[in-house]
Order: C-alpha cells, then structure tokens, then sequence
C-alpha cells in the first residue's frame, strides 16, 4: 500500500515554528488539500517532504521507505525521494525549450536518449501539449506554462506529486480548467497527490480530503463536506466559507441555546449528545445558504423571529443580505426570485445551524436540524 506517513515534524526558522508537531497520512491515489493562510507553514510542510528542508524533529515515510527521522538520523536527498514538485511560480527554466523541460530531469536519471524522447512525448500528451514542444516558456500562456511544470514533475513517474499554489497565478476561469485538468491526470494515473491553496473553494472542489492548516499545526481534517458543514473551531468556520458566527448559552433547566444579544433567538440542543453546561458561552454558526427570509405577511411565520434587512447586494445568483435581530447581524443568501429592500422587516429561519465547542467543552461540535 503506496502512502505517506508524517510524525510529529516540526521545523523552526529561528523563533518561527513553521511547522508545528505536524502529523498527517496520505492514502494512495488520493488528493489531500492542505488549506491554510499565508504564512500557516505550508510550504515549508511540502519542502520538508520533499526534502529541500530538514526538520528539527519527527518522521516522514513513503511507502514503508523512512526519508526522514530524526531520531535514526536519516535525511534521503530530494533527488532520491521519488517526489514531483510543482513550485507556485512554476520554476521553468527559460533558456529550455518546453521539450527541453520536460526531458532535463531524464537526462539527469541517465536515461537514454530514445527513451527519453518517447516518454517525454508521451507525457506532453497528457497534458495536451506536444505540439508546443518547441516553444520557450516566455511564448506560453500562464495556464499552459503550469502544465509544463506538471509534465515535469510526472515525468519520472513519482510516487508523491507535491503541488504549491500551482493555480494561484491563473485567472478564476483558467483555474477551474486547471482544476479539472489536474483532477483529471491524478484520477488516471492513480497518483498520490499533496495540492496546497489557501483558496477554500479550490481545496474543496478538488480534494478527497482536507487538511485545515494554522500556525504550524493541523487543526482539522476531513472530507470537503465534512470540514464545511461540521466545522470544529471559530478559525475553521471562518476560513471555510462564510459563517455568521453567535455567541449562546444554555440557561439552567431549557433545552435551547439562547444567542446573547437576540433573545427572541433560541435553537434546540440535543443534550444527549451534546455535553453543553449551562451558563457557560457556546459558538453558534449559521450559513448564508442555510437562512430563510419570510415577507412578514407570507410563510409559516408563527413563532419565528423577527429581523430588519439591513444591507443588500445583488451577485447575479443569488442576492445576499445582512439582516439585524435585535442587536446580531446575521448574513443571509436568497435567490432573487423573492427580494427584500434594506428596512423592510422580515420573519426568518435557520434550517442548520452547527455548534463549535468553546474551551471548556470536551464534545465534538454538532449538527442539528430545524426543518
Ligand atoms: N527560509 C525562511 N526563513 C525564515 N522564515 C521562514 C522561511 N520560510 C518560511 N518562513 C516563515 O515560516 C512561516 C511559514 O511560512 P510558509 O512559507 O511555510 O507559509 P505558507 O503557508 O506557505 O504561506 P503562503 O500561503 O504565503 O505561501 C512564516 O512565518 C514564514 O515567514
Ligand atoms: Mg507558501
């Protein structure tokens, strides 16, 4: 079984912990997206993977191999880790021809020259380039210099393909057509694939799963679904899309979470799953997509609470607003078909709300459903 084991790395520069008693698993053929924000270690995590940086502690093993440890003091040399790389900047060299690109880490490996050009040939196909084989990277479009990168980092078949930002320089079309691309040579080639972003939507339309990176660590994993609908901390919530994020408690004897600031506001808590003490502050997060607006006159509006709409923004699918109960503002994402202008004041509904346990509180967060 192909994968990646990664052991309490941690990797300094100077009083910087980049990376932070990391540990992680790859599974084969699978893409892991590490998600995180600039300066959360994420590049320092793949150039210790791949070598290029040594940790002060921890292990890492690829395919039952040990690449680093720091204990048997091993360090294998990125040349010898069987690792593609694809930088953010994608790192062509310009003197070489597309052709001349792809080829150089074979010519390196001493592979001979017949062979080289048909496995060259073979993976310019793949990335639907072999009829720009002779050009320089300066006559190439951002999109297709990516691919060269790509070709050149599969080219000598590795066992982990470690991608940087690669689509951070593309425009938002070209980077969904790389997605897919991408995607696409993985799923074929059943590689094991590291792609790091610091672009939620991107790590959630391409990952199998997802590594949430801050300060060093891992903070959360999980599918995509998993890390969006059940976020377990406020940072989570707040990276991965947007969250209108609440404080509550339990008062003593109630089965309800009471949002400080909106008292009319209140959602049922499973207390049998959910170790919640009274009186104690507790994070409530709901999701634009998961508000309901009601015309005050229309819907089932009984017992729901009211809200002001305080501001309005048109996006072409759908509009989105910021209501005001009470003293919470909370952001709500309808489709146009039924519109509200700002002082109009609505009934409204959270059909999902999650809960994000503070310190204090040992259970998972949980989901619950209002329908
Ligand atoms: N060579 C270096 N020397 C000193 N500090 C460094 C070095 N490389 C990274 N750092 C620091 O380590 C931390 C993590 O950096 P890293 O480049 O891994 O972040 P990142 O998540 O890749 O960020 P970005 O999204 O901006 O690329 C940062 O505080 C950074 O300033
Ligand atoms: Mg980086």
């Amino acid at each position: 079984m192909k994968t990646l084991h990664i052991r309490n790395v941690s990797k300094s520069y100077g009083a910087v912990k980049a990376v932070d008693n990391l540990s992680l698993d790859l599974r084969e053929g699978e893409l892991l997206a590490i998600l995180g924000s600039s300066g959360s270690g994420k590049s320092t995590l793949l150039s210790c993977i791949a070598g290029i940086e040594k940790p002060e502690e921890g292990e890492i093993t690829l395919n039952g191999r040990c690449l680093f440890s720091s204990e048997r003091n091993i360090q294998v040399s990125p040349e010898h880790r069987k690792i593609g790389f694809v930088f953010q900047n994608y790192a062509l060299w310009p003197h070489m021809t597309v052709f001349e690109n792809v080829e150089y880490p074979l010519k390196m490996a001493k592979i001979a020259s017949r062979e080289r050009k048909e496995i060259v040939q073979n993976n310019l196909n793949l990335v639907e380039l072999y009829a720009k084989g002779d050009r320089y990277p300066h006559e190439l479009s951002g999109g297709e210099q990516q691919r060269v990168a790509l070709s050149r980092a599969l080219v000598m078949e590795p066992d982990l393909l470690l991608l940087d930002e690669p689509l951070s320089n593309l425009d938002a079309r070209l980077r969904e057509t790389m997605q897919l691309e991408i995607r696409k040579i993985q799923q074929k080639l059943n590689l094991s694939v590291i792609h790091v972003t610091h672009d939620q939507a991107e790590a959630i339309a391409m990952g199998d799963r997802i590594a949430v990176m801050h300060q060093g660590e891992v903070i959360q994993r999980g599918t995509p679904q998993e890390i969006y609908e059940n976020p377990k901390t406020r940072f989570v919530a707040n990276f991965v899309g947007t969250n209108t994020i609440m404080t509550g408690t339990l008062t003593h004897g109630e089965t309800h979470i009471r949002i400080t600031g909106a008292k009319c506001l209140t959602f049922p808590i499973n207390l049998y799953t959910t170790k919640v003490r009274e009186n104690q502050p507790l994070l409530v997060a709901v999701r634009p997509e998961n508000v309901i607006l009601y015309a005050i006159d229309k819907g089932p509006v009984r017992d729901l609470p009211i809200a002001v709409v305080n501001n309005k923004v048109y996006k072409g699918a759908h509009i989105l607003y910021e209501i005001i109960c009470e003293q919470v503002v909370i952001r709500v994402q309808s489709h146009p078909t039924e519109q509200f202008t700002v002082g109009d004041t609505v009934h409204f509904h959270c059909t999902r709300v999650s809960f994000i346990p503070t310190r204090g509180y040992t259970s998972p967060s949980h989901w619950i459903r209002m329908a």
